[in-house]
């Protein structure tokens, strides 16, 4: 096997993995936090993955190495995992083997090392694609015979009850079940969704991944602060959750609602129709319209849901300047990634607009690079 995580695995065990397995990162076209508000997303899987060599253990003893990581073994036993009891990036690889073994799926222990190329802290899912290269891993290990959105709900629940970060279900969706060449239209109540062909290199056009290289964090209690605004509007609204409020309602909607939760409702009742409307474009060839629906879900999460930052707003203005038919910040906010809707000839231009609008402004260099519509989680060898 010549992976680079088989060969971590070798150098960290002394061995052969029983086999390689990879999970993508991601971007979102459009749906921006209507996933925990049971509304629309619309991902598309990086070529960017994580992938983790595995092999089997007996003993039901688990050991985790990540060439991310400081190069340390974390040592763990299957049967003593509780929530929050493993500190830093071991605790999402280790809250899968929770998850599977709370769900009564019948996994034993296992040796594991990651390696990864999904920036980190970027908006671009690399914890999903963590746990969901595990949950893939044990997986096909032990048998389990589970489907990509079962493997994708379980790694959610690692995240949600053993790790602590109360997310939706769009990232881990999105690594386990998406396809190349498309986005995954997903309803996040039904859990149901469609792959929508998303070929813009065949009709001149390119998607562009800026990261800000400004670190967000999760954890922090700001996102779970607007999940739970959500869910006090829905229910002041007498509804299951905002998704159930149409664009012909809002205003109505907006009048029962204090001051403070008005934003929030006006920006999950809207980006939950700017994802149907992009979804209708791409069906009507016409991906070039999709660039104003971009920046307006930008304005909306910059204004309304107050989610983006200086670097994310310049990222975005800056890019449109150059030519970007829409640009707009992407995951939960207060920094990562901007994604640029751009004519494949401009994509030069565009990105050096930003750099030295970056520079200009005194900010970090950013990283940036076109993204690819790719596989979801998948064995490599
Ligand atoms: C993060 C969360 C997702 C989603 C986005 C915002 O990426 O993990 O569940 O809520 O923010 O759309």
């Amino acid at each position: 096997m010549t992976t680079d995580a088989a060969d971590a695995f070798a150098a960290a065990y002394g061995d052969a993995p029983d086999g390689v397995w990879a999970a993508p990162g991601r971007i979102n076209v459009i749906g921006e936090h209507t996933d925990y508000n049971e509304g629309f997303v619309l991902p598309a899987a990086l070529p960017h993955t994580t992938r983790v060599a595995a092999r089997r253990r007996a003993d039901g003893r688990i050991r985790l190495i990540s060439a991310q990581g400081d190069g340390k073994v974390t040592e763990l036993a299957l049967d003593g995992l509780a929530p929050g009891a493993v500190p830093g990036w071991a605790a999402y690889p280790a809250g899968v083997f929770w998850a599977l073994a709370q769900a009564g799926h019948p996994v034993g222990g296992a040796d594991l090392a990651f390696t990864s190329d999904v920036p980190t802290g970027a908006g671009l899912s690399s914890s999903a694609a963590l746990e969901c290269a595990t949950a893939i891993a044990l997986d096909e290990l032990y048998g389990l015979g589970l489907d990509a959105p079962t493997r994708a709900l379980l790694a959610q629940r690692a995240e949600n009850d053993f790790v602590g970060v109360p997310c939706g279900a769009l990232d881990q969706m999105a690594s386990s079940c998406c396809v190349a060449g498309h986005a995954f239209f997903l309803d996040t109540r039904t859990l149901t969704g469609r792959q929508v062909p998303l070929d813009l290199p065949a009709v001149g056009l390119s998607l562009l991944v800026i990261d800000t290289r400004v670190k967000h964090d999760l954890g922090d209690g700001a996102y779970a602060a607007l999940r739970a605004g959500c869910e006090r509007a829905a229910e002041l609204l007498g509804v299951r959750a905002l998704r159930d409020i149409g664009v012909a309602e809002l205003a109505a909607a907006e009048e029962k609602l204090p001051a403070e939760l008005r934003p929030l409702l006006r920006h999950v009742v809207t980006e939950d129709q700017r994802v149907l409307d992009t979804v209708r474009l791409l069906d009507a060839g016409e991906p070039r319209a999709l660039g104003p629906v971009l920046t307006a879900g930008h304005a909306s999460l910059r204004d309304d849901y107050r989610v983006s930052c200086p670097e994310t707003d310049l990222a975005v203005s800056a890019a449109n300047a150059a030519g970007a038919l829409g640009a707009r910040m992407m995951g939960g906010g207060f920094g990562g990634s901007v994604l640029a809707l751009v004519d494949t000839g401009r994509l030069a231009a565009v990105e050096q607009a930003v750099r030295a609008a970056f520079a200009a402004a005194g900010f970090g260099a950013p990283l940036v690079f076109p993204a690819v519509p790719s596989p979801g989680a998948h064995r490599i060898a």
